[in-house]
């Protein structure tokens, strides 16, 4: 739906009054096109020791035909900060984020990118200085979003040793528009059991030959995930209820995928979608868990129905499902599945308690799997997608004032896209990005709520 307020201080005459009056002036984000650049403009490559990871950025900037430099310069603008922090050990090596980070913010383009690599917190051990000075880029990344403009944003990758291999998609993530909406949130990248995870053909269109499953493609943010899959190169089979069934042939058709009727709540719902994808297409390689519902009501105020329908649907049918999904019939070999949680299943929300349970579920559900040595042999990847203020028909309906506080309370001063949730889950659909699982990304602009 349409954010009046953005459009309105980004008129020319809005922009004057609100810069008179203070008041926030969110920008248009940089979104991906696949005519336009990773990253607009030179990028500031560093770190500190060996930075294993600002080379091998370096390289594939080079490959992406983007100059790197490695400080800025007199009046010089730069699309990104790439500052490998992998080789910090000690409190004294933070100082990079002050000497080098520093300096080229001022610099930095609207849209920006500020990528930060650190090493991963659960190969730190019991070492308190190194556990310490990982955990505080955490904080640092975390503050820099909050402190950046222009829709510029921050995150940190955190990479296991030797697994720096694994780390290039999540990195063309987060330099490219298609996180125009993620913003300070802390991605670790580990081994995927078989060796790196290998490049795509062409990095636009990473999911060719793949065979993607979308519940809740009707509509809103299941429909934009069913079209970026598509986009991106894969088959998409789209799943709702059949009072939805209109909507579902509609986007299916257009997409050239298939649409498959059917109540995520269903006992045989798994194998109905395993057998669907695989006689249909031959294959299931990525499943969507998108469908969900909303019953709002105070605890105190709260009847079974409510509770009961909210949890089956959201949480529920997602562990029912995926046993016939996660089982050796199901999922191919190096399949990937993406569950969507909410920043209400980090936060809490009043009147949402069922809502906020089966969201939070969601979370120790994936962090489950994406810890399952079975999964990992396979070379299966699960993870979760928590959106914050989306902008779609379920949050048209909350009243204008708590949806004003909605979008204005995050970093970047307005609600995100459905396409932006859906840019994120294609992400962690891809093959390249093998050595993340268990991971759960906001998108949510660094929203306040929840933070
Ligand atoms: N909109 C937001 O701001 C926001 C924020 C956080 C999380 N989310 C989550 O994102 C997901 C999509 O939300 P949305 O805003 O697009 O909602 P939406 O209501 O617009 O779409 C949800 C879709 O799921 C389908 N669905 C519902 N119950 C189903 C069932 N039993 N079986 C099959 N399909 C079913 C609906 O028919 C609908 O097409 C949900 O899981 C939601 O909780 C949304």
């Amino acid at each position: 739906m349409a954010d009046t307020y953005s459009d309105l201080v980004n008129s020319t005459v809005g922009k004057q009054v609100a810069s008179r009056l203070g008041l926030p002036r969110p920008v248009r984000l940089r979104r991906y096109a696949p005519d336009q650049p990773l990253v607009p403009g030179p990028v500031v490559v560093a770190g500190v020791g060996d930075a294993p990871l600002a080379a091998r950025a370096a390289d594939l900037l080079r490959g992406d035909a983007i100059d790197i430099i490695p400080v800025v310069a007199e009046g010089q603008r730069v699309g990104a900060v790439v500052l490998d922090l992998t080789q910090a050990r000690e409190l004294t090596d933070l100082d990079a984020f002050r000497t080098i980070l520093g300096p080229a913010l001022k610099r930095l383009a609207p849209s920006g990118r500020v990528v930060v690599f650190g090493g991963s917190i659960a190969t730190a051990g019991t070492d308190p200085m190194l556990r310490a000075t990982r955990r505080a880029m955490e904080g640092v990344v975390r503050s820099i979003g909050k402190e950046l403009r222009a829709g510029a944003t921050a995150n940190l990758v955190t990479v296991v040793e030797g697994e720096e291999a694994n780390a290039d998609a999540a990195l063309r993530f987060f330099l490219s528009g298609r996180s125009a909406y993620v913003d300070g949130q802390v991605v670790t990248v580990g081994a995927a059991s078989g060796g790196p995870a290998a490049a795509p053909d062409d990095w636009h269109t990473p999911l060719v030959g793949k065979v993607a499953v979308v519940t809740g493609a009707a509509r809103g943010i299941g429909a934009s995930i069913a079209e970026v899959l598509a986009r991106d190169g894969a088959t998409v089979v789209g799943v709702d209820i059949p009072s939805a069934g209109e909507g579902l042939a509609r986007n299916a058709n257009r997409l050239g995928g298939t649409a498959l009727q059917l109540d995520v709540t269903a006992p045989d719902a798994g194998r109905r979608i395993v057998d669907h994808a695989r006689k249909r297409h031959g294959s299931l390689d990525i499943m969507v868990h998108n469908a969900g519902i909303t019953r709002d009501k105070l605890l105190a105020n709260m009847d079974e129905s409510r509770w009961a329908s909210v949890v089956d649907v959201n949480l529920g049918s997602v562990i029912r499902m995926n046993e016939a999904i996660l089982a050796a019939d199901g999922i191919a070999d190096g399949g990937h599945v993406v569950c969507v949680s909410s920043i209400a299943g980090i936060a809490g929300n009043r009147g949402q308690t069922n809502y906020a349970a089966s969201k939070a579920g969601v979370i120790g559900l994936v962090t489950a799997l994406g810890g399952s040595p079975d999964l990992y042999a396979r070379r299966v990847t699960v993870n979760a997608v928590a959106p914050g203020f989306i902008e779609t028909e379920m949050t048209a309906k909350i009243p204008l004032a708590t949806r004003e506080l909605g979008r204005r309370l995050s970093s970047l001063q307005q609600g995100g896209l459905p396409l932006d949730v859906a840019e994120t889950v294609a992400w962690l659909s891809q093959d390249a990005n093998s050595g993340v699982t268990g991971n759960v990304v906001r998108v949510c602009g660094q929203s306040l709520l929840g933070a």
